[in-house]
């Protein structure tokens, strides 16, 4: 069994004081939810104060990028060794990432064995444009993604790893994929692809989350999906309510 994890991706949203204020909403709203593990993705700023504001309850916390390297002449970059001090997760090749900064399937894998090096759990994203998903390019190119970024890694971090397949049109645009579509990419491609790698024990252990439009009134179609392990949350991850919502409707049934 696989426990679902409903991450929120704050995105570049949120100064310290609205994330610690969104924090303690959250905090209060998910206090009895049991079997779903929630995380909370501020900017890198809030990170100290989202951890503090957490506290002693079971709300992980991820940052939403980082670089390779432990430490360097690298201005602005922010490394895994420092993150390992604050947070627990790291979502690393997020679509927005991947089109407006550069960053390639080397950089993710790069990323993604540097990340487990110091016991951050990575949460790699992968999905299709628009342009591919009606190609019909979507399980050859997302299967490709995944090779790319477990490149090299052990089944034993391989395993620990979150995967979030969040087709790219789907992203922030009201427009979420079909439910039992997602099942099948997440089958076929995410899965099939770590099977390939490390066979079936791992493919049945790594979570994978769907992201992309999720909302309280579509995530349940979601959660009851076989393949699908909880959701990466953007837009409705800014507000307690439809977050906590979200993590409510997650829960295993
Ligand atoms: P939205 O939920 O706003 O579509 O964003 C999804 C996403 O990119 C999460 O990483």
């Amino acid at each position: 069994m696989r426990t679902p994890i409903v991450a929120g991706n704050w995105k570049m949203h949120k100064t310290i004081a609205e994330a610690v204020e969104l924090t303690r909403d959250v905090r209060r709203g998910v206090m009895d939810v049991e079997g779903v593990q929630v995380v909370l993705c501020p900017p890198f700023t809030a990170l100290a104060a989202v951890r503090e504001a957490i506290g002693p309850a079971g709300i992980g916390l991820g940052a939403q990028n980082m670089h390779y390297e432990e430490q360097g002449a690298f201005t602005g970059e922010i490394s895994p060794l420092m993150l390992a001090e604050l947070c627990q997760y790291v979502i690393l090749g997020h679509s927005e990432r991947r089109q407006y900064f550069g960053e390639t399937d080397e950089g993710v894998n790069k990323k993604a064995r540097a990340a487990l090096a110091h016991g951050l759990t990575p949460i790699i994203c992968v999905g299709e444009n628009l342009e591919q998903n009606r190609a019909g390019e979507t399980a050859a190119f997302v299967g490709g993604q995944v090779r790319a970024a477990f490149e090299g890694i052990s089944a034993e971090d391989a395993a620990r790893i979150v995967v979030a397949y969040e087709p790219i049109w789907a992203i922030g645009t009201g427009v979420a994929a079909v439910p039992a579509e997602v099942n099948r990419i997440i089958g076929l491609s995410i899965r099939g692809a770590l099977a390939d790698m490390y066979g079936e024990a791992v493919a049945q252990s790594v979570r994978v989350q769907y992201g992309g439009s999720v909302k309280p009134d579509n995530v349940a179609d979601f959660a009851v999906q076989s393949e699908i392990d909880g959701a990466l949350v953007g837009g409705a991850s800014l507000r307690a309510d439809s977050f906590v919502a979200i993590v409510k409707a997650s829960r295993p049934r």
